[in-house]
């Protein structure tokens, strides 16, 4: 075939160039919360990264602590050192744009939304959460729901007890159980787990509708509804264990599986942690409902991952970015996760039962966002209402915990 000397050197020149790309060595450094137990989505997809890009080394850089209470502290370090991580986890929404995006430090990724097709596969709802000043900010991975209350079955039919529906029904029931000796019938972790409890008490006892009045300024937090939800959840923390202040979300769920608890209301990585972790059975080894007051809303945060301006590894952060927006990245990660898509093209034959419920719901429920995982909320009031947390599960002084919230929500800047 190769008949000329030139001929001849052009052809190694080209295979030569072939085997340059492909020998390409890069680095990638991947900044998230999911470590431990949490890992096994995160390094599924890694993985498949690898596959793609076999010369490129990741490096999976996590920061422990659930919520990622912990990796936000190491990240801002970072972000105002100027030394970023070529792509970095952050909750879709509030959390990132009330932050990052305002300081001017992040990319806007419109026009891989735009070269990538995304516009049209992610619903606009969620497109409309990761977008400000024109710009889209980051790459959603999937949509995991806060208003789940988890039960273990088996215990809850030998106690004689069924799924409470509302919040004074829980209360009710938790009297039950404490008099069948159950001394804890609720179970609760640390203190971000107890701001997710109180999310679901407020949307169980507001409604939707009152929920996203009070992000948008129009309810105040000192209204006396709101002053009697916060009794509510006063009432719902007297059922829980009092090691809460100590204990991750996954110590909390193990308390579910051993049946030293009742219930717990987590996001629904606790499905993934149930099925990938614990190789549980939806259904059998766990239970889940709604929570209480909750059945057609869907309180939804989303994973996503941003491009930070000056990362070193720029190309293979986008392509990261890339996998992590597309069918196969997502149908890998989240039924491992016990999170859905973003997409509205996955799967769904492979993912289990509780998350093709997740999926009916997704489509059929009214949406409002969580403030616990970033998504209504500015940093500047999520980042203290821990306190006021702290402060009312150790007074129970309703009036002082509203008026200490409405301070935070004016000089957050959407209070009035
Ligand atoms: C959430 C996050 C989930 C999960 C959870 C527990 O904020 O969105 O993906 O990691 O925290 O750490």
């Amino acid at each position: 075939m190769i008949k000329t000397p030139i001929k001849k050197a052009l052809l190694i020149a080209a295979a030569l160039a072939t085997t340059t790309s492909a020998l390409a060595a890069g680095k990638l450094e991947i900044f998230s919360w999911w470590a431990g137990d949490e890992g096994p989505a995160l390094e599924a997809l890694i993985k498949l990264y690898k596959q793609k890009y076999p010369n490129v080394a990741v490096d999976n850089a996590t920061v422990t602590g659930g919520a990622g209470t912990n990796a936000r502290a190491v990240l801002k370090t970072r972000m105002l050192g100027g030394t970023p991580p070529d792509s970095f986890q952050v909750h879709a929404g509030q959390e990132l744009i009330g932050t990052w995006v305002v300081a001017g430090r992040m990319e806007d990724l419109s026009s891989l939304f735009k070269s990538e097709g995304w516009s049209k596969v992610f619903p606009a709802d969620v497109i409309k959460l990761i977008s400000s000043k024109g710009g889209i900010w980051s790459v959603p991975v999937n949509v995991h729901r806060s208003n789940v209350m988890w039960y273990n079955p088996a215990k809850l039919k030998a106690w004689g007890v069924t799924v409470p529906k509302t919040w004074p029904e829980f209360i009710s029931t938790c009297a039950t159980l404490k008099k069948k000796g159950v001394a804890a019938p609720l179970v609760v972790g640390e203190n971000w787990t107890q701001q997710h409890l109180w999310e679901n008490v407020m949307i169980g006892t507001l409604g939707a509708q009152g929920w996203e009045n009070l992000w948008a300024g129009k309810t105040k937090f000192t209204d006396p509804k709101v002053v009697g939800a916060f009794t509510t959840f006063g009432k719902v923390m007297d059922c829980a264990n009092k090691d809460a202040s100590g204990l991750s979300w996954q110590q909390a769920s193990d308390r579910i599986v051993s049946g030293q608890s009742a219930f717990n209301i987590m996001g629904d990585w606790a499905a993934g942690y149930f099925t990938t972790t614990k190789k549980l059975e939806p259904g059998k080894g766990f239970g889940w409902a709604t929570a209480p007051g909750t059945s057609k809303t869907f309180v939804m945060l989303a994973d996503s991952f941003g491009l930070p301006k000056g990362a070193k590894d720029r190309a293979e952060a986008i392509n990261w970015l890339k996998l992590l927006g597309s069918r196969e990245g997502q149908d890998t990660f989240n039924p491992l996760k016990g999170s859905i898509a973003a997409r509205t093209d996955s799967d769904l034959s492979k993912y289990n039962t509780y998350s093709r419920s997740a999926a009916t719901d997704w489509k059929n429920s009214k949406i409002v966002g969580s403030m616990a995982h970033g998504a209504v909320a500015p940093e500047s009031f999520t980042s203290a209402f821990g306190a006021v947390i702290d402060q009312f599960v150790a007074t129970k002084n309703s009036a002082g915990a509203a008026a200490a919230a409405q301070a935070l929500a004016v000089r957050s800047g959407f209070g009035k």
